[in-house]
Parts: structure tokens; C-alpha cells; sequence
């Protein structure tokens, strides 16, 4: 009964996929490129991934195209993890090649930076392919592997816009791999994404001390939190609706498409204590407060977790205040969502949000994602 209800099922997958996407024709082999992880330069084995300078993009970022799946059976257990992962690494891959085709050395010395920084960029490119073949391989083959969609940064041209964003890019990453690593099944694809967070905190560590020039460390922890798809979620507001390739699987996966919360833009600082007016910014997508229930601020900073019941204003239109936990270090991140119960211990528990609050550099405080 089973065995036949799963035919019936690949059946239907099969017949969808292939009105989605055309099948490799004979001649041409797409499929040995892309499903065979000795194809080409190979991550931690090429220099491709470490120092080139070229305007092009590198394998495997010269194909955009999604890579059906190639047989018929049950997706590996992560599959939808480094799918998320994956579609995730083309918006991050892309923000810093466009930012290699937009800028070039003169950009940030002007700026005053040091000579090397445009290398630096260009090398952080070289590492974010290489994530995202490494992603592309750990894809079983009974799952599609997303390809690219079509993105839109707020850069203006301005050097100084991409390193700003470039900061909190790096930030959410480091805190989604912090999630996804308690969803991996496969202790392997627990080291491998410990291993990557690793590397994007390379980068911000080396934006901390060379382009902002403040104390690079974030306290004895960063930020662990458990939700990766609602940081994802924030990262989709850079991909153009509509454009993604219709093979790709719904980006996250699942997604709770929780109101975003921006704060007022009046906000001084976010630093630790204070207090600053939320702003729930989609006004397709505003929370709904039930009348005479709790809900709570609750933050995320190093290893810890705060409540604090959510005040409400008596004007409904207005949003709530929410001060962030004078008991925090003033250090690294700190993430903040609503929730009905304290701590926020479920998934369904979070309402609206994360908003993320940069301590460091200072600079960028103001600036929340
Ligand atoms: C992409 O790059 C790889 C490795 O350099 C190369 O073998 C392949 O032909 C390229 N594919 C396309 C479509 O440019
Ligand atoms: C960088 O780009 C600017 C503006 O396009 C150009 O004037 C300048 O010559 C370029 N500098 C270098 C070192 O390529
Ligand atoms: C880059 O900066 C370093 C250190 O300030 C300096 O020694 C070097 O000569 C500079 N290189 C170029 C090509 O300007
Ligand atoms: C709240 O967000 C909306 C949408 O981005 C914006 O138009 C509005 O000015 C913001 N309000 C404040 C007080 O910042
Ligand atoms: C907090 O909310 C109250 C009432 O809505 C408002 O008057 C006050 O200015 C807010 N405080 C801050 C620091 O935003």
C-alpha cells in the first residue's frame, strides 16, 4: 500500500518536473557538470575558490539554472537544509559579485581603506562559490539543487553601502548556521556547518578590524538562535519577487512569513538598554494582537535568552516599545523576536520578527535588518 502510494507519488513528481524544466537533451550534459562533485575546480582542492581575480563568475556560478533532480526516490534527510542553504549562498554569492563587477581598488582606498581591501572582497566572492558547489554536492540526487534568481541590493554604486550591508550579511549568516546545525540530521552536515560559520566569521572579523577598525571580538559566544528559516526569511527581501526559477522549491522552506519588524527611524541607537519604538514595516503583513494575551519581546544574545512582556500602546495603529536587555554585553548581536510564550520556546511561539540589533561596530548599530 505504501510502496504503491510512493510510485503514484514520483509519478506526479516526475510528470511535474519535467513540465518545469526541459530534460537534459542528449548532446549536451549538464548533468555530469553539475551532479558530479568531481566536475570541476573542487572546493578546499582549487585555488579558484581562494584568489581569483577575474570579473566573470566563477564555476559554479557561470550556470544559474537549477539542477534537476536525477533519480526517483526519498530526499536525503538534509536535503531540504542545504536546499534552504543553498538559495540562501546564491543571494550572498551574488551581493559580493556584484560588488567585484561594480567596485574596484580605487573604491575603498578613497575611502581610506587599506590597498587590499578590494582583493579581500574579490577573495570572500572566491569562498561564497565555493559554498555554494559545497552546498551543491551535499544535495542528494533525488532533490532539484536551486539555482539563481534575480537580486536587487540598496548599494546606490556606493562602496560604503556594500560594506555596510556586507557586515550584517555576514552576521545573519554566521546566526543561521547557528540554527541550521540544530536541524542537521547527519552529524557530518553538522561539522560541515560549523565549518562554514567559521569561515563567514573569517570575513566579518576581518571587516571588523580592517574596514571598521574596532575590536573584532563579540564576547565569549555568538548568538545562537534557533530558528534559521526566520533569519532566511530576512534575507529574501533582496530577491526579486517573481524571479526565482520555478523549479526551485519555496524559499525558506517552510516559512512562517512573519511580520518583519524595522524600528521607528527616529531610533538613536540600538545599543543595549535602550528602548526603541518597533516598527512593523509590511503593511501587507502586520501582527495581530489578540486582546488580553501576553506576548513577549524576547532577545537572543551569546548563549542567553530575555523576555520582557510587550507593552502595548493603548493606540492600537502604534506599535509596542521593546528595550533591549541592559544586562547584555555590548557586544556582537542581539536578536529579538515576539512571541506568545517567554523564551520563545516553540516555533509557533515567535509572532512577528527577528529584528537584528548590531552592537558592534558601533557604526551600524542603527542599521537593522
Ligand atoms: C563553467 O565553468 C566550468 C569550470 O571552469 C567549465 O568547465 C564549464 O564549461 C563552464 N560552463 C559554462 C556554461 O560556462
Ligand atoms: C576605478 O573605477 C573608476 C570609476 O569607474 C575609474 O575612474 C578608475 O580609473 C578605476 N581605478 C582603477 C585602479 O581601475
Ligand atoms: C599597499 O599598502 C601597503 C601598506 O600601507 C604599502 O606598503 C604598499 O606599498 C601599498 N601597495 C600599493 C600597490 O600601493
Ligand atoms: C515604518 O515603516 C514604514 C515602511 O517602511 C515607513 O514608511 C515608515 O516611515 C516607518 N515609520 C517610522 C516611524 O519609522
Ligand atoms: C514608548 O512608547 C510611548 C507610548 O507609545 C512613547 O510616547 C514613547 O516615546 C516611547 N519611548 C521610546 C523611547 O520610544
Amino acid at each position: 500500500m505504501i510502496k504503491s502510494l510512493f510510485r503514484a507519488l514520483a509519478a506526479v513528481i516526475v510528470v511535474q518536473a519535467s513540465e518545469a524544466i526541459p530534460a537534459p537533451s542528449a548532446t549536451s550534459s549538464p548533468e555530469t557538470e553539475t551532479t558530479n562533485p568531481n566536475f570541476g575546480p573542487v572546493p578546499g582542492l582549487s585555488q579558484l575558490f581562494d584568489d581569483y581575480t577575474g570579473l566573470a563568475p566563477p564555476f559554479p556560478a557561470n550556470v544559474t539554472k537549477p539542477v534537476p533532480a536525477t533519480a526517483i526516490g526519498n530526499p536525503a534527510p538534509d536535503d531540504a537544509l542545504w536546499q534552504n542553504l543553498l538559495a540562501a549562498e546564491w543571494i550572498i554569492y551574488s551581493f559580493y559579485q556584484l560588488a567585484v563587477t561594480t567596485f574596484n581598488a580605487s573604491s575603498f582606498t578613497t575611502l581610506g581603506l587599506p590597498n587590499n581591501t578590494f582583493q579581500r572582497v574579490t577573495e570572500i566572492r572566491d569562498n561564497e562559490a565555493g559554498h555554494l558547489r559545497i552546498f551543491q554536492d551535499k544535495i542528494s540526487r533525488f532533490s532539484v539543487k536551486p539555482g539563481a534568481c534575480e537580486y536587487d541590493f540598496p548599494l546606490d554604486g556606493q562602496a560604503t553601502n556594500f560594506l555596510a550591508l556586507s557586515t550584517l550579511i555576514e552576521i545573519a549568516s554566521m546566526v543561521f548556521l547557528t540554527g541550521l546545525v540544530q536541524e542537521a540530521r547527519d552529524d557530518t552536515a553538522k561539522g560541515a556547518l560549523t565549518a562554514i560559520s567559521q569561515v563567514e566569521t573569517r570575513h566579518e572579523i576581518w571587516s571588523l578590524l580592517e574596514v571598521w577598525g574596532v575590536d573584532p571580538f563579540g564576547g565569549p559566544s555568538d548568538t545562537v538562535f534557533p530558528y534559521p528559516n526566520e533569519i532566511l526569511d530576512i534575507t529574501n527581501r533582496f530577491v526579486v519577487p517573481g524571479s526565482c526559477p520555478h523549479a526551485n522549491p519555496p524559499f525558506p522552506n517552510p516559512s512562517q512569513n512573519l511580520p518583519r519588524i524595522g524600528i521607528a527611524s527616529w531610533t538613536d541607537s540600538v545599543t543595549v538598554g535602550s528602548t526603541v519604538q518597533l516598527n512593523f514595516t509590511d503593511p501587507d503583513n502586520q501582527p495581530h494582537f489578540e486582546k488580553n494575551a501576553e506576548y513577549y519581546a524576547v532577545f537572543f544574545h551569546g548563549v542567553d535568552v530575555i523576555s520582557a512582556p510587550l507593552v502595548m500602546t493603548q493606540r492600537p495603529e502604534q506599535p509596542p516599545n521593546a528595550t533591549i536587555p541592559a544586562e547584555f554585553e555590548a557586544k556582537g548581536v542581539v536578536i529579538m523576536v515576539i512571541a506568545t510564550m517567554r523564551g520563545a520556546p516553540t516555533l509557533s511561539s515567535v509572532v512577528a520578527g527577528p529584528a537584528i540589533f548590531l552592537q558592534q561596530p558601533a557604526e551600524l548599530g542603527i542599521k537593522v535588518i
